[in-house]
């Protein structure tokens, strides 16, 4: 509908460009807001504000302009210049109940595929093996995973990729601690990553021996050594089975097939390095291979290097990342690249981008961006920690998420069995944490708060999941008795009108989700969704409603409502409960 709005709109600049009211060469662009205050339509433009000066007209005059030159069409019902110069549209009802019936009969809800589908890279959740996944790990897993979700859902590519850590110094590290422990000690203490690393990391920091034998180990490895390949190996694969119980619990989508590593690019660092020589945009400093980029300076104005090799040799992180950038365009295809990665690496993927560019890693038509996020915070603003001030195993955190979940159910009346309440407990828990992350601006730090969490007040999974069972509970109570899917839909109650309202802008805020890479637009949207069906519901009686031709609407309504809050939480990576 807003597509088709703009359209319009578009037609009639046109038109005043053609009888000259506007500069043929104005670049116009066109903004639809959706007022808050419903007695001001369903959408409203400021373009008469904004064209007013080079029209050379007031800007409610333009406005009476643009709205004489739209062309006729069924869409709109009607318009409105208010306050200053604003045009406000109201959608006929009948286009309404278009589009809700399109809804209706749809698995994707209606929602257009993309014009132009694109090949997605997708980077996330990509931690460091040498250690267990931890709380840090959260927020690029489940964003990276909804937004990867709502891409295919808008007909797009995607392909994932998990590029884990497990290369770097610390494993010469580790592996000097495996060679230290008998096979059956290796294997219990591997059993605990956490424990492992730590245990070696004193080995280090005790022994200079031990830090000798440990650089030695990474050179080995990083030269293809047998014996330390696979020391290396056995550890990577405890890390990254750990990394997947992680990744099923929170029924994040990535599996072993999407891991490209690190070390799955050491082969071609030697090429970065000739690549780069040969592009004229190598500088040896202070023995180190580096670049330096006009773009880039320190605060006083220095240049600021981007090493890609030291002094003995060893590549580094943006050694790989040019590599894993060239891989990415130029073997799987992607034309749009997404990086979902901590925002204090910003510096480090602006770099990687414009110098990918400049010495054409990546040519041509595609688009590279990093989507940063937050930190997650503890109640004293501190980055969030365990009890015991140590980092939060996910693992761990996971398994309180699921405990509290179940006290929270326990307190509620339910008819579920004590076993049946454990497998909702699970569900509950989980969601919880990951809508805590979806709901907020990706952009912000967040404070993590198990009340605010877990609690069915607010815009909190355990609402929404509660309100998903409440609208499915109308459907059991119906019982055998059948309702026609084809029925008219009937919009005189108000609250009618503001759930179907509310239901067909399911598209427009899925392509929003999609564009800014934020879910919390998202989040926002089923909670509102929630809202609307809850005052529809407690006004609009359903099940005993006389009118057949009035209950049909209504159950049709509430069946769109259901499709709607569980397709909309599947793109968040939540899946739905029947009863709670
Ligand atoms: N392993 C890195 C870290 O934990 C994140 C990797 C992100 N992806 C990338 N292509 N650099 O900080």
């Amino acid at each position: 509908m807003k597509e088709q709005l703009e359209q319009l709109i578009t037609d009639a600049v046109g038109q005043l460009k053609a009888d000259g009211i506007l500069p043929t060469d104005q670049t116009v662009k066109i903004q639809l807001d959706r007022p808050r205050d419903k007695s001001h339509g369903d959408f409203a433009s400021n373009l008469a504000l904004m064209l007013a000066k080079p029209a050379k007209m007031n800007p409610r005059q333009l406005a009476e302009k643009v709205i004489a030159a739209i062309p006729a069409n069924t869409l709109i019902a009607k318009t409105d210049i208010a306050g200053p110069g604003f045009i406000n549209f109201t959608i006929a009802q009948d286009q309404l109940k278009g589009q809700l019936t399109a809804m209706l009969s749809s698995a994707d809800l209606g929602v257009q595929a993309a014009d132009n589908p694109k090949t997605i890279v997708i980077d996330y959740s990509s931690p460091n093996l040498a250690k267990e996944m931890h709380v840090g790990h959260l927020r690029s897993a489940i964003i990276g995973d909804a937004v990867s979700r709502t891409a295919e859902m808008l007909g797009h590519t995607v392909i994932r990729q998990n590029h884990v850590g497990d290369w770097g110094t610390q494993f010469g590290m580790l592996l000097a601690h495996m060679e230290e422990l008998d096979s059956e000690a290796a294997n219990y203490e591997l059993s605990n990553l956490e424990t492992f690393y730590k245990a070696a990391k004193k080995r280090f920091d005790e022994s200079e021996d031990f830090a000798e034998r440990a650089r030695e180990l990474v050179v080995k490895l990083q030269s293809g050594d047998d014996y330390c390949l696979k020391l290396w190996n056995q550890f990577i694969d405890v890390s990254l089975t750990h990394c997947q119980e992680v990744y099923d619990r929170l029924g994040v989508k990535l599996t072993r097939d999407d891991v490209m590593a690190e070390s799955a690019y050491n082969d071609r660092l030697p090429g970065v390095i000739e690549h780069l020589k040969e592009q004229g945009l190598l500088v040896e400093d202070q023995g180190a291979q580096c670049v330096f980029l006009d773009e880039f300076k320190g605060k006083e104005g220095e240049p600021l290097p981007i090493i890609v090799q030291k002094k003995g040799g060893g590549y580094l992180y943006a050694t790989t990342d040019l590599a894993a950038i060239q891989y990415r365009q130029k073997e799987l295809g992607g034309d749009y690249l997404m990086y979902f990665v901590d925002a204090r690496q910003s510096l480090h993927f602006e770099q990687i981008f414009t110098l990918a560019r400049k010495a054409k890693f990546i040519e041509g038509d595609i688009e590279t961006q990093h989507y940063g996020f937050g930190t997650v915070m503890g109640k004293d603003g501190r980055p969030y920690k365990s009890r015991d001030g140590g980092v939060t195993k996910l693992a761990d955190l996971l398994d309180e998420a699921e405990r509290r979940a179940l006290e929270l159910l326990q307190q509620k009346n339910s008819d579920l069995t004590a076993e049946q309440q454990e497998a909702v407990a699970k569900v509950v828990g989980i969601s919880s944490v990951k809508y805590a992350d979806l709901s907020k601006n990706r952009t912000s730090d967040y404070i993590f708060d198990w009340d605010l969490m877990l609690t069915f007040e607010g815009n909190t999974a355990p609402y929404l999941l509660y309100a998903f069972t409440r609208v499915n509970s109308i459907f059991d109570k119906l019982g055998e008795r059948s309702f026609d899917m084809d029925a008219d839909w009937l919009l005189e109650d108000e609250r009618e009108l503001a759930l179907a309202n509310q239901l067909v802008r399911f598209e427009e805020v899925v392509n929003r989700v999609f564009d800014k890479a934020m879910p919390h637009f998202l989040c926002g949207y089923l909670f509102e969704l929630a809202g609307y069906f809850s005052s529809f519901y407690e006004a609009c009686p359903i099940l005993n409603q006389e009118d057949e031709a009035v209950r049909n609407s209504r159950l049709k309504l509430a069946r769109l409502t259901a499709n709607t809050l569980e397709k909309g939480l599947s793109l968040l990576g939540i899946p739905t409960l029947e009863k709670m």
